[in-house]
Formats: structure tokens, sequence, C-alpha cells
């Protein structure tokens, strides 16, 4: 575990933001989405919006860097994963586009502990943003669901595709920095194997659980669990907030 690994993680998630914005700037040029303002504002609200994110981005990794961390939670705050979710779908629905796949959002009318988060915002992105651009990558038809839910007192947060699934030998090994598919090269060429690892150091900062389920030639479900706390309130814990940022002891390899 190294500042190599540290840096190819925050490229990737940069090359893969700034690659976001590029396609939908291709498609407003090409008048995919009509021609007036009126037409196109709620496109250009989700570049501006990656853009910010990019910028954010380029902070944190400025001060880890100073501080010199592999990783650190930066900015926690608490905030409405529903409305985040929102924003993410917005974000992410001209990729999905551009691929002939249909995204869909769902959500459930209430919530048994709400939809509060306190963690990490720019983190929770690159997580989930990781997990939808793997469904789309990885998905060659059909369609990319982001949903969230409750499961007993928990919050839940699932994104599912019906694209090439994942060998179940192959499970215990998607996570590790690096590691990709044979197969994957074929459908998605310019591919690092950092996505997942980035997912999973993200959800193990913030005390979430991230499983898998998938058939092969079927598709692939990835769940991110918030276990429920007393205060109500999901994400990080108070006593989470104390340790230094430092977070390696939390990474799966
Ligand atoms: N939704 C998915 N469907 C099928 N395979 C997946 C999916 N997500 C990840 N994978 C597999 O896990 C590997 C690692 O994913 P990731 O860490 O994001 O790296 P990358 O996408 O750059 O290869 C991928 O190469 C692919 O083989
Ligand atoms: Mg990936």
């Amino acid at each position: 575990m190294n500042n190599t690994l540290d840096l190819s993680t925050f490229l990737h998630d940069i090359s893969n933001a700034f690659g976001g914005t590029s396609l939908i700037l291709n498609q407003l040029i090409n008048g995919v989405y009509g021609n007036s303002l009126e037409d196109i504002k709620p496109l250009l609200i989700a570049i501006l919006s990656t853009n910010n994110r990019i910028t954010s981005l380029l902070e944190a990794q400025k001060r880890s860097s100073n501080s010199n961390c592999l990783w650190e939670i930066n900015s926690v705050k608490q905030f409405d994963m529903l409305t985040f979710l929102q924003k993410l779908y917005k974000e992410c629905y001209p990729i999905a586009q551009s691929r002939s796949l249909a995204l869909h959002y769902e959500h459930v009318p209430t919530y048994r502990y709400g939809t509060q988060v306190l963690g990490d915002v720019s983190s929770i992105w690159r997580m989930l943003h990781n997990l939808l651009q793997n469904a789309f990558n990885y998905t060659q038809s059909g369609n990319v669901f982001l949903r969230i839910l409750n499961q007993s007192d928990d919050l839940v947060i699932e994104i599912e595709d019906t694209g090439v699934g994942i060998d179940p030998e192959e499970i215990s090994t998607i996570f590790l920095p690096s590691w990709r598919s044979p197969n994957s090269s074929s459908l998605h060429p310019s591919g690092s194997g950092l996505g997942l690892y980035i997912a999973m150091m993200v959800a193990k900062a913030h005390g979430l659980k991230l499983a898998v389920d998938s058939v092969v030639g079927k598709g692939t479900k990835f769940t991110i669990i918030f276990p429920y706390r007393n205060d109500r309130i999901y994400g990080l814990d108070g006593s989470m907030l104390h340790e230094s940022g430092r977070l390696q002891n939390a990474l799966p390899v």
C-alpha cells in the first residue's frame, strides 16, 4: 500500500469524472437534448455539479498529500441521502443514455428512521459513482437500477444491472486493487481495476457493509448497508470521527 496506489485511485476517479462531463458536452453540442437554454439547463447543472466534485476531490487530495496520509475522511457532514441520490441519478443519466441503457431511480414513500447520513460526501459519491460506472461498463443492454430502501432498521442502497455478471470463483478477488476479470478488457478497455477497491475503502471507512450478488449472463447487484444506529443518523458515528483519519487498517488487502 503506497502513494502510487493512492495517486492511481485519485486519477481513476478524476478521469472518470472528466470523461462524464466530456460525454455530456458532446451530447449537448450534437443537440441530443435540444437547442434552447431551457432544454439543456438540467445537463449544464449536472456538468457544474460534476466539476464541483472534481474540485473537492482535488482539494481532498492536496490535504492528504500534505499530511502524508494514504486516505483521509474529509469534510464530514450530515446530509440527506435521498437528495444526494437524486443528484447522482441526474448526473449519471446521460452516461446511461449514451450506452443505450435505461437507468432507474427507485425509492419508497417513507423510511423508518429517515434518510439522514453522516459522512464524507465526496468519498460517498466516489463509491456510488464507481459502482454505477461499472454497471454501465459491464452491461451491454438492458437496465441499471439505483435503489434506496429499508431492510429492517438499516438503510440500504442497491445498484443492480442486467449485465454480464461475475463468475462465482472471481467474487472474492474483485475488490483487490488492479484486479480485472480476463473478459473485462473487451467491454471496457480503459479500466484499471481500482473502482471496486475505492468503493470498498470508502465503505469500510464509514462502517458500511458492501456486498455483491451476481449471476453470470444475468446481472450483478451491489448492496451497501448503512447499519441502524441509536442516534438515528446513518453512516459515521461519533467515535469514528475521533480517529486520526488514517484508514489503512480498514483496507481489505
Ligand atoms: N457490475 C459489474 N458487472 C460485471 N463485472 C463487474 C461489475 N463490476 C465489477 N466487475 C468486475 O470487477 C472487475 C474490477 O472492477 P473495478 O475495480 O471497477 O475495475 P475496472 O472496472 O477498472 O476493471 C472488473 O474488471 C469486472 O471484471
Ligand atoms: Mg470500474
